[in-house]
């Protein structure tokens, strides 16, 4: 991520489409579960999954894992403010490449598309306790047909973009059972495009930005209005896995 991109995003509460009730929906299939369980978020940003986990599970403890050391310490502001900060050990590194655990739950919101599901998988398997949990959202085809504009768009920001089915298909033959999935409300890309729409006024208002950060802009605006016109072609979607 180049310096202006860190700018556009930093503090921003959410880096990925989601809701609060999805993140909690997806955490009661994790069941049974350890009554103070261990927790690994893989591609944390600045904790909008690992802040609700810290607070539904009062016992768990909770490593938050990204490369970005700016969302880690946005992290560990935010967990300070809510008193759960004893509980977050934040490292700034690499999922695939990661040597603790066991985890009972490994959680991964928005983030396995930069790392492919089958490496993250693989790697992840070493760092899952027997009987433990990997929670993933990812982006999917929800529609028949695809309009060409959506697929050239998507086809050059994520080639491995597929349906629900064809991804559960995938984890089944690599060995994992989908202990539950579901489409994420839809609510959840008005949490994460709101933001970024006021972000990208505000920066207008300020002075019509340039260079590096006028692409950001260009970019982030592209997203939105793609999703707006077409976005009915496509959802997160949350998938729940245990080996
Ligand atoms: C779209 S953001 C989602 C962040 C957060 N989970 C959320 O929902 O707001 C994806 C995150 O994955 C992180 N990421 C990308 N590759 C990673 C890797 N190999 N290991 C750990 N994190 C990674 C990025 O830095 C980014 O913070």
């Amino acid at each position: 991520m180049n310096d202006a991109f860190l700018l556009f995003f930093k503090g921003l509460a959410r880096h990925a489409p989601s809701t609060e009730e999805a993140t909690l929906r997806a955490l009661a299939s994790c069941q049974p579960r350890p009554d103070a369980p261990q927790i690994a978020d893989m591609g944390c940003g600045t904790g909008a999954s690992a802040l609700v986990l810290l607070d539904a599970l009062p016992d768990a403890a909770l490593l938050a894992v990204d490369p970005i050391e700016q969302s880690l310490q946005t992290l560990q502001e935010r967990a300070e403010r809510r008193e759960t900060s004893d509980r977050l050990t934040t490292l700034a590194g690499d999922a695939l490449a990661l040597s603790q655990g066991p985890f009972d739950i490994i959680w991964a919101e928005g983030s396995i598309y930069a790392m492919g599901w089958d490496k993250a998988l693989q790697a992840w398997q070493q760092n899952l306790q027997d009987g433990g949990f990997i929670v993933v959202s990812d982006a999917v085809w929800t529609a028949d047909r695809i309009p060409n504009m959506a697929k050239r768009y998507w086809g050059a920001e994520y080639p491995d973009m597929t349906t629900a089915s064809a991804r559960i298909a995938q984890v089944q033959d690599l060995g994992w059972t989908v202990v539950e999935d579901f489409e994420m409300p839809r609510e959840g890309w008005d949490l994460y495009y709101g933001p970024l729409e006021q972000r990208v006024a505000l920066l207008e208002n300020k002075g019509r930005p340039s260079g590096s950060m006028r692409a950001v802009v260009d970019e982030v605006s592209k997203e939105i209005a793609m999703y707006r016109t077409l976005g009915h072609t496509w959802n997160y979607h949350f998938f729940v896995l245990q080996r």
